[in-house]
């Protein structure tokens, strides 16, 4: 086994301080780019970390440098009680942030559990802002819910509030402007994300509806000639703007046209307790069977240490694709 680490590290001595969990691979929604229509096949739920489980492992890396760790899904909302986890890993020393990303239709519910767990950020999914698009996008007549949980979230206190897009050629690449005017009115940081090829997508399909992030950023110049670039922070994923006079932001993510892999400091957990080093390659590393053989906190770091001995150095989404394709939905490894 690998020597046990002081701090988390790959191979190329990229410092690990970011820990995505998925809690669950369950969703209520049904996004065209994430989840087949029918026919999931859902984890047995004895299969699936318990929160002390979870709890261990982020003490265990946290010992080790951890700082950050993201609540994902599936919906992390569809498990139960997760504001309660929210505040159990808050607590932990060393855990300076623990953020949320949901699809919002819960966040009216949960909000106010979340923000009184310690959770300040939260980043919500919506691809488009038409509700007969969001029944084709998401598959669910949950567009009212979703807006709402949003601005419970906004009334709640959340800042900042950052919306995901996911930009897909002939579906939602006409929305752009509507974004756009949204980060006027309200304070929110909209983000344009490309289209990963990620489960079950054929190349041919997912060229087809691929939008850059550049052909997003020439939209908006085009839109808003005075766009001002903002200053991103270096570890940022996200390159971000501010239309003049808004009360948001709008930005883009790249994982595909610009890789952002050099200061990769993430690690995944998903909800059946397998390691992913990097969301583009298929390598796996399983911790439910150490956990649940009752390991001590060194021998999670150690197991930590030899999955992240397999982070590649960049993401190859495409040579996956070539190689064909990817063997989870995002669902089930955790955004
Ligand atoms: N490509 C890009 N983004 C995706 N997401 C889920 N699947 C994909 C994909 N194939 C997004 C979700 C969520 C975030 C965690 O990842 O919409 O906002
Ligand atoms: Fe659910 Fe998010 Fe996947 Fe949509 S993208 S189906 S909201 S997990």
């Amino acid at each position: 086994m690998t020597p046990l680490p002081l701090a988390l590290s790959d191979s190329f001595g990229r410092r690990i301080e970011y820990l995505r969990i998925s809690l669950t691979d369950r969703c209520n929604l049904r996004c065209v780019y994430c989840m087949p229509a029918e026919g999931v096949p859902y984890e047995e739920l004895d299969n699936v970390l318990s929160f002390d489980e979870i709890e261990q492992v982020v003490r265990a890396l946290a010992s080790a440098g951890l700082k950050k760790v993201r609540l994902t899904g599936g919906e992390p909302l569809v498990r139960k009680n997760t504001p309660e986890l929210a505040a159990r890993l808050t607590a932990i020393p060393g855990i300076q942030e623990v953020t949320l990303t949901s699809n919002g239709i819960l966040l009216a519910r949960d909000a106010q559990a979340l923000w009184d767990a310690g959770i300040r950020r939260v980043n919500i999914s919506m691809d488009t802002l038409q509700e007969e698009r969001f029944v084709k996008l998401a598959r669910r007549e949950e567009f009212a819910r979703a807006w709402q949980g949003l601005e419970t979230a906004l009334a709640v206190g959340f800042s900042p509030i950052k919306l995901n897009c996911v930009l897909m050629r002939s579906i939602n690449d006409d929305e752009i402007e509507a974004f756009g005017h949204l980060t006027i009115e309200r304070p929110i940081s909209v983000r344009f994300l490309e289209y990963m090829p990620i489960g079950q997508v054929s190349n041919a399909q997912w060229r087809a509806q691929y939008v850059s992030n550049e052909e997003a950023v020439a939209t908006l110049k085009n839109l808003w000639p005075n766009l001002e670039t903002l200053n991103d922070s270096p570890e940022s994923t996200s390159r971000n703007f501010k239309i003049p006079g808004a009360l948001g932001t709008v930005g883009v993510i790249n994982p595909i046209s610009h890789k952002f892999c050099d200061g990769c400091n993430r690690l995944r957990l998903t909800a059946n307790g397998k390691l992913v080093p990097c969301l583009a390659d298929n390598f796996e590393y399983d911790l439910m069977a150490p956990l649940r053989a009752g390991c001590t906190e060194s021998e999670i770091l150690a197991h930590a240490a030899t999955a992240l001995s397999h982070k590649p150095i960049q993401s190859d989404f495409e040579g996956r694709l070539a190689r064909g394709g990817s063997l989870r939905t995002m669902s089930q490894i955790g955004g």
